[in-house]
């Protein structure tokens, strides 16, 4: 089927008081995981590709994500991952994205407001959804490392002020998650009445960045095969609930897919010491990722919503 827009995905699952999920691919591997688990589950799903992604992976990558996109039985939405200019934003409309994400957090909020509704005007000219931020997530973004102390929680009131001044499709809020494997020491605090009170005036659908639930057992696993990942931690499970129940309808995901890949190449690479098919070595760490991704899309009420 074609490519659906972030949009109508987004406020089907807002209305309906579920998430759908983001998750970020850079391969053929993990595009296929994320495909096959949206089919397995029947959900409507978002391939994210970031600008470190695009660079990575070029047109070919979009042309392949795009294929196989089109052959999909569920809506799918292709998605630019924190889009940090007007011009990247354009370059992946034109690559044929069908929702843009327009990241202008770090900037002060006029020119973050001004920003993204050039974007906003350029992406509904060309039928494309956009997603916008306020609020500054902890955590590795892009590669730049914004301490735990330099994050900003969303505040409601210029949640609000900043949606009707862009006319941006969905938002995305900070609400205690952050980027990474290391979200916090113990349980990370999440702060579920501001996503209540900014859901109470942005009936469009929120984004729920830095998602990962960091699974104690892949990281066990990653590290008992040769890794070293230290005081690495998740979101609670408990805490994708309670959020999805107070409007979050976009939930993105990368680490754990990350996690799962790492943890069983470097398990197939130990137990396999004379398998040089990179098939042999790829292929168990896709079916681990696909098993993540499901597991997730069960967790965000999203299956059978296709
Ligand atoms: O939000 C960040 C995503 O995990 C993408 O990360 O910029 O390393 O591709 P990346
Ligand atoms: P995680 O690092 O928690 O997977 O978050 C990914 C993300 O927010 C991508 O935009
Ligand atoms: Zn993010």
């Amino acid at each position: 089927m074609p490519l659906t827009t972030g949009m109508e995905i987004l406020s089907a699952a807002r209305a309906g008081g579920y998430g759908v999920g983001a998750f970020n691919t850079s391969n053929l591997e993990i595009t296929q995981a994320i495909l096959a688990a949206a089919e397995e589950t029947r959900s409507p799903v978002l391939v994210a590709v970031s600008e470190g992604g695009l660079s990575y992976g070029g047109k070919p990558l979009i042309d392949l994500v795009l294929g196989m996109a089109r052959d999909a039985t569920v809506p799918v939405c292709l998605h630019l991952d924190h889009g940090s200019s007007f011009e990247r934003c354009i370059e992946a409309i034109r690559l044929g994205f069908t929702s843009v994400m327009i990241d202008k957090s770090h900037a002060d909020e006029d020119e973050n407001v001004a920003e993204t509704k050039r974007v906003v005007d350029a992406a509904h000219a060309a039928g494309v959804s956009v997603e916008a931020e306020i609020g500054r997530l902890g955590g590795v973004e892009e590669h730049v490392v914004v301490a735990e102390e330099d994050a900003i929680l969303t505040k409601p009131d210029e949640a609000e002020r900043f949606m009707d001044a862009t006319g941006a499709d969905y938002l995305a809020v900070a609400i205690g998650t952050s980027h990474g494997a290391n979200k916090g020491t113990g349980r990370p605090y999440i702060d579920h009445g501001r996503i209540e009170e900014i859901a109470a005036r942005v009936s469009k659908p929120l984004v729920m960045h830095g998602a990962s639930g960091v699974p104690t057992e892949l990281v066990e696993r990653l590290n008992a095969a040769g890794g070293r990942l230290d005081g690495a931690s998740g979101i609670h499970e408990d805490d994708v609930r309670s959020a999805v129940a107070r409007g979050i309808a976009k939930i993105n995901t990368d680490t754990d897919l990350r996690l799962a890949f790492t943890a069983s190449l470097r398990e197939s690479l130990a137990r396999t010491p004379k398998e040089f098919d990179p098939r042999k070595l790829l292929g168990p760490a896709r079916a681990e990722m696909r098993t993540v991704i499901e597991g997730r899309m069960r967790l965000f009420g999203c299956a059978g919503k296709a």
